[in-house]
């Protein structure tokens, strides 16, 4: 903590020096421009502010309250800090609203927030008697009580098992649907008994919280992160400067699963067996920086818990593949004038400042 505005005390930037040790040859290229497309409370962003004081960092959160914090936070880093209310899947339209074509380095820090862990009135905690919201983005889209209330037992069965890995899937399906004809879900309290009533006790000793994985699939559900995810990293790949670097830190196993293959696949040969020599098309267009997932020491989980289940990936651009260079182009900055703001028609909602 320190004493330089709210949004400090409040979040703990996971890994924060070994990602900015591993972005750092992509972050002291001439203009370099990185993108954290989690901006959250601005801690990483900071991070790379301070550390890069050449560089350029485009902000994305869809939370307006995470991005009014972070902008209070970082105004004094002036023009070089440019806070946009998107989701990250856009991040090829913001980055050209912002007037660039490709970017250097590229930060995700995956899940919620602590602003909204901690905000009980967010209703993603399940140890605080809440209203079910769970939205991300409170201006848009269904709550979680929405979700409890609406779906049908199948569709909740599958949120639960494929968002949550949840064993007992189809039976809280079911209670679900049971208890709401009596009166419709607003609060965790009553999601979290029934979870306790339902759930075995011998597996509510062993596997943590009984509310944990039910938790997690609704707002997974809800935010539609696992599609959004899948969609975002291959676009933040394309947009990614030969030479760049991107980092994701993800916290479960699902969005760590979505992540890894997405950066496996660009850095292995697509050239079809048998062929005697490797297609330009089809060479591995990105280099692996680290082995598998690296883990937080346990003096950062000491300090932090909620780094405990986070795995850093990170890989840089080695080439151009086909489909980027066929989509681009310019190379380098596009025509788009620098400074210009995100505008209806992009897909974003413009800058918060
Ligand atoms: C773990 S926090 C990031 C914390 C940040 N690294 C820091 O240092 O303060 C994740 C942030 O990503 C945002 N987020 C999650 N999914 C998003 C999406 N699809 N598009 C944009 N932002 C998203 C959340 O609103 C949240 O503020």
């Amino acid at each position: 903590m320190d004493d330089r505005g709210p949004a400090q005390g409040r979040h703990v930037p996971v890994m924060r020096d070994r990602i900015l040790t591993l972005l750092e040859p992509s972050l002291t290229r001439p203009g370099a421009v990185h993108v954290d497309g989690t901006l959250g409370m601005g801690g990483h962003a900071e991070g790379v502010l301070e550390a890069f004081p050449e560089v350029t960092v485009i902000g994305i959160d869809r939370d307006h309250e995470a991005l009014a914090l972070s902008a209070e936070r970082l105004a004094r880093f002036g023009d070089r800090f440019r806070p946009v209310h998107a989701v990250y899947d856009d991040i090829a339209q913001v980055i050209a609203a912002q007037g660039w074509a490709r970017v250097d380095g590229i930060l995700f820090d995956l899940g919620v927030s602590s602003l909204q862990l901690d905000e009980a009135d967010r209703g993603f905690a399940y140890r605080v008697d809440a209203p079910l919201d769970m939205r991300m983005d409170q201006s848009e889209g269904l709550t979680a009580a929405d979700v409890l209330n609406t779906y049908d037992v199948d569709e909740l069965t599958r949120v639960l098992k494929d968002y949550g890995e949840e064993r007992f899937a189809r039976k809280i399906a079911r209670a679900v649907v049971r208890d709401r004809e009596q009166r419709p879900f607003t609060t965790s309290g009553p999601l979290v008994e029934l979870l306790r009533r339902v759930i075995p006790g011998a597996s509510q000793r062993q596997s943590g919280h009984p509310a944990k994985r039910t938790f997690q699939a609704l707002r997974i559900e809800v935010n539609d992160e696992l599609a959004g995810w899948r969609r975002a990293i291959e676009e933040a790949v394309d947009v990614l400067a030969v030479g760049g670097r991107i980092a994701v830190l993800s916290y479960h196993s699902l969005e760590d699963r979505v992540t890894k293959r997405a950066l496996a696949a660009g850095a292995t040969s697509s050239t079809p067996e048998g062929l005697p020599v490797e297609l330009p098309e089809h060479a591995a267009y990105l280099g692996l920086v680290t082995r598998g997932g690296e883990e937080p020491s346990p003096a950062e989980i000491t300090q932090n818990p909620r780094a405990a289940s986070a795995h850093l990936r990170v890989a840089e651009r080695i080439r151009e593949n086909h489909q980027q260079a066929t989509r681009s182009t310019t190379s380098g900055r596009s025509s788009l004038s620098r400074g210009s703001t995100a505008s209806a028609g992009t897909g974003t909602k413009g800058t918060t400042r």
